[in-house]
């Protein structure tokens, strides 16, 4: 019996990158080429069925189950540290979690610390590290506008080419880690499908080796 592997994949640019390269490895799914309002896509020779869901949801299909496997960013594994095996950083989607401010921002120990971001336990556990006392507020997008309105002194946010913050007149003041995306799978779903997720995982192992001896 041809088993299906329910893949969640992120929508949006890291998506399409992370399709390539599933596609690359040989579970190419041509529907999912022509894009229309359809989520769900199967290759039944491939034995694979695609989920085009958000970013920030991979973790979650994953993690109950609704899909065996699923690329998502190391940002959101180490914020809602999901209960799910980490099975290859793939090597896309490359950037680092950042807290920016304002050029002539200089912190005042004296007064609660203002943090802007998405990333709320990400941005908690670093400030209860460094021992600073902050308030979060949380936003969900356009976080970079925050300090320039005066809503948060700084922000715990993603940068990756750094263009956001500079046409925002912010700096980097502190890098936090750094993040690429990662495959994942559902703790039951590898131990029934083990055989043909390691062959997934194998092949695009495969596929980003051969891209980096290119790169290199
Ligand atoms: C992300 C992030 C920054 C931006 C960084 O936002 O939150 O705003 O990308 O990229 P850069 O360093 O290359 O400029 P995203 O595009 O995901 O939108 P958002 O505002 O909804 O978070």
């Amino acid at each position: 019996m041809n088993e299906f592997v329910n893949i969640a994949l992120p929508k949006g640019r890291l998506g399409e990158k992370v399709y390539e390269m599933f596609a690359a490895s040989g579970y190419r799914c041509p529907e999912l080429e022509n894009p229309d309002r359809r989520l769900t896509f199967e290759n039944k020779e491939a034995g694979v069925r695609y989920f085009c869901v958000k970013p920030s949801d991979v973790a979650i299909y994953v993690e109950k189950g609704a899909a065996d496997i699923g690329v998502a960013g190391k940002d959101i594994l180490l914020e809602y540290k999901p209960d799910v095996y980490e099975l290859l950083d793939v090597g896309l989607g490359k950037c680092r979690m950042c807290v920016a401010a304002p050029k002539n921002f200089r912190d005042d120990n004296r007064r609660t610390l203002r943090v802007a971001t998405k990333f709320v336990h990400t941005a908690k556990e670093h400030f209860s590290r460094t021992g600073r006392e902050i308030d979060i507020i949380k936003l969900n997008g356009s976080i970079e506008l925050a300090p320039i309105l005066g809503l948060s002194d700084v922000i715990v946010d993603i940068v990756e080419t750094g263009t956001t913050l500079k046409q925002n007149g912010l700096v980097v003041i502190d890098t936090l880690f750094d993040i690429s995306a990662r495959l994942i799978a559902n703790k039951s779903g590898y131990r029934f499908k083990r055989e043909k997720i390691n062959e997934i995982k194998t092949k695009l192992e495969t596929c980003k080796e051969n891209k980096d001896d290119k790169n290199s």
